[in-house]
């Protein structure tokens, strides 16, 4: 049973090693659970998908939300998928500063990324857009 949940968060720490140190372990432990996702970044505002098994991303949620590197964890989305859209990535990283402007522009009301402001579905337009056309650092 695969499922994709997507939350947005405030970071505590916006310093680029902090956003190393969380993906570093990320990735090391989505390998190992079958996890696969993409971590969005902006301005102190995380938007996170995530894709695998139910028990898996469940437990996975259950510590993100406890983790204190962040704050305001906020569910936007939880679906059961036929299949992973994100399955090259066991957590890729977009710096949005790095995006075209024209496509955040086009799921924003033209303030940067604000995934709490937008719905669900928008968000994962965003992100599905993003990787279609590869806006992804950090493959692995
Ligand atoms: C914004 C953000 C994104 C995170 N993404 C993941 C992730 O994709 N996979 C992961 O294993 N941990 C991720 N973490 C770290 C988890 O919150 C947690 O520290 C890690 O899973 C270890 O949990 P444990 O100490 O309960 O074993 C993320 C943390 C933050 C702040």
């Amino acid at each position: 049973m695969l499922v994709r949940l997507l939350y947005a968060s405030r970071a505590v720490d916006t310093s680029p090693s902090a956003l190393e140190g969380i993906l570093k372990v990320a990735r090391e432990h989505n390998l190992d659970h079958g996890i696969t996702g993409v971590l969005i970044y902006q301005g102190g505002v995380f938007l996170q998908a995530l894709e695998g098994g139910r028990r898996a991303v469940n437990d996975l949620f259950g510590a993100i939300q406890r983790d204190r590197r962040h704050k305001d964890v906020e569910l936007l989305l939880f679906e059961e998928i036929v299949q992973r859209s994100l399955c090259g990535w066991a957590m890729g990283l977009v710096d949005v500063e790095r995006v075209n402007p024209g496509t955040l522009l086009r799921y924003s009301d033209g303030q940067g990324l604000n995934p709490y402001a937008v719905s669900g579905r928008t968000s994962l337009a965003f992100i599905e857009d993003l990787t279609a056309t590869a806006a992804i650092c950090g493959h692995t």
